[in-house]
């Protein structure tokens, strides 16, 4: 089937690990604690605490309304950071590809950091008149995506265009939303319930998503049905959940280190999307596993040594498609083992290679075949981690809906803006070991 997907978790048991392994009577332990746990989260999507779920039943109908306006336009501008840019980022190279947004119409160009060559160099490549400036931000007040974008209000009040037709605003507060009701720009609400990082199924993610060829519908169905499968109780059920309980074994026998390793370039951004999700839900309470970023198979010429031989403190995942969007075949006159193979076979033996490899030097792997990355599939995926997350926030007995450390850092940068760092201790800043090397 095409929106098929599977999670297979052998090379974490110990029938094939070993002592390493994880036995299935540790998995029936955790039964009762898991059940519980999905009990405890139905009571607070019941409460109102689980927007990440709510907005799979939102109307879609604006998005079509949204969709006809874009198509006056030939660009595309994403100003966001962090949940307010990872996911619409993940969905839109899964399912469109890498580099779609720089051919296609309507060319995407994400402003996603306060780094001014890149927004400069981004300037340069777009005609204000001919783009929808979507400018997101939750809070309304994140300072990267306030600078950013109110140097492009400023250049399109200079070009006389007209505002109320080209910036589609997606926040809930903060001065985002003073600017865009006086200035009466097209509005999305996020709900007030739906963390940032939790947020690419809402209006930050589908908004944008719906001017591009990305079928909206379809990833929301992928969500709903894989949102089935992670209310079972039945630890054995349930993708989200025993993945949740195999990352806690594993994190418990040293394992701090999640590594993501996709063998489809398409799913490079899904993994910067996971990065954020599993850092700033549970890195909390001096727990939390470190999440690393690879891709098959050209991360194999990189990190995997590290993996096999380093530190064993790492469960990786394994990301894989059954089929490939495309596929070419190799052909070689002269005799090579190579000659005849489709690049699909080759990148697929490589992981085989990798898995096994892993598997044999006690590494523990995890791993999640689709189909097809399509989305239903891509939809399916999000919400399996969403839920795997907040899942993982009650075994570990943390809040993984909120990120009070990434506040200090704002605190701090917002002071030396305004002047005012004298009273903040700041450590870091003196300079006293210092080499420079001239
Ligand atoms: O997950 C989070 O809450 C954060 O990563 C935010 O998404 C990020 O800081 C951007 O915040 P905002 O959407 O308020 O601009």
């Amino acid at each position: 089937m095409d929106g098929e997907l599977s999670f297979k978790y052998d090379n974490v048991m110990e029938e094939t690990l070993g002592t390493f392994g994880i036995s299935v009577n540790e998995l029936e332990y955790f039964k009762n604690e898991s059940s519980k746990t999905i009990e405890i989260l139905k009571e607070k999507e019941i409460n109102g605490n689980l927007g990440f779920l709510d907005v799979l039943t939102d109307n879609l109908d604006r998005y079509h309304e949204l969709k006809e306006h874009s198509q006056n336009f030939e660009n595309m501008l994403i100003i966001g950071i962090g949940g307010s840019n990872l996911g619409l980022r993940a969905t839109e190279a899964g399912i469109l590809g890498n580099f779609s947004s720089r051919y296609e119409i309507p060319r995407i160009f994400y402003m996603d950091n306060s780094d001014p060559e890149k927004t400069h160099d981004i300037l340069s490549n777009i005609d204000l008149e001919k783009t929808l400036v979507f400018v997101i931000s939750k809070s309304g007040n994140t300072v990267e995506t306030l600078a950013n974008f109110f140097i492009i209000r400023n250049l399109m009040k200079k070009k006389n265009i007209d505002l109320g037709k080209h910036v589609v605003s997606i926040t809930s507060g903060g001065e985002l939303k003073k600017i865009t009701e006086k200035e009466n720009y097209i509005h999305f609400e996020v709900p007030e319930n739906v963390g940032g990082r939790f947020s690419v199924l809402s209006s930050v993610g589908i908004a944008p998503l719906s001017c591009t060829s990305v079928d909206i519908e379809k990833l929301i169905e992928g969500a709903k049905s894989m949102e089935k499968a992670c209310k079972k109780e039945d630890v054995f059920k349930n993708p989200a959940l025993i993945n949740a309980v195999i990352h806690k074994i594993m994190y418990n026998r040293g394992k701090t280190v999640s590594v993501m390793m996709p063998y489809i370039e398409r799913l490079r951004s899904f993994g910067m999307w996971y990065g954020q999700l599993w850092a700033e839900s549970l890195g909390k309470k001096g727990f939390g596993q470190t999440p690393v970023i690879a891709v098959g198979a050209t991360s194999q010429h990189s990190q995997l040594q590290l993996y096999m031989d380093g530190p064993k403190d790492k469960i990786a995942t394994f990301l894989k498609v059954n089929k490939y969007k495309n596929d070419l075949k190799i052909e070689y006159e002269y005799e090579h083992h190579l000659s005849g193979h489709n690049l699909s076979e080759i990148i697929g033996s490589e992981l085989v290679g990798t898995e096994n490899s892993m598997t044999h030097n006690n590494v523990p792997n995890v791993k999640i075949s689709l189909s097809k990355l399509n989305e239903i599939t891509m939809g399916k995926l999000f919400l399996m981690y969403e839920m795997q997350t907040a899942i993982s926030g009650e075994l570990y007995g943390i809040n993984a809906f909120d990120q009070p450390a990434v506040e200090y850092g704002k605190k701090i940068a917002h002071e030396c803006l305004t002047g005012s760092n004298v009273n903040s201790e700041n450590k870091s800043l003196t300079g006293k070991y210092t080499i420079t090397s001239k």
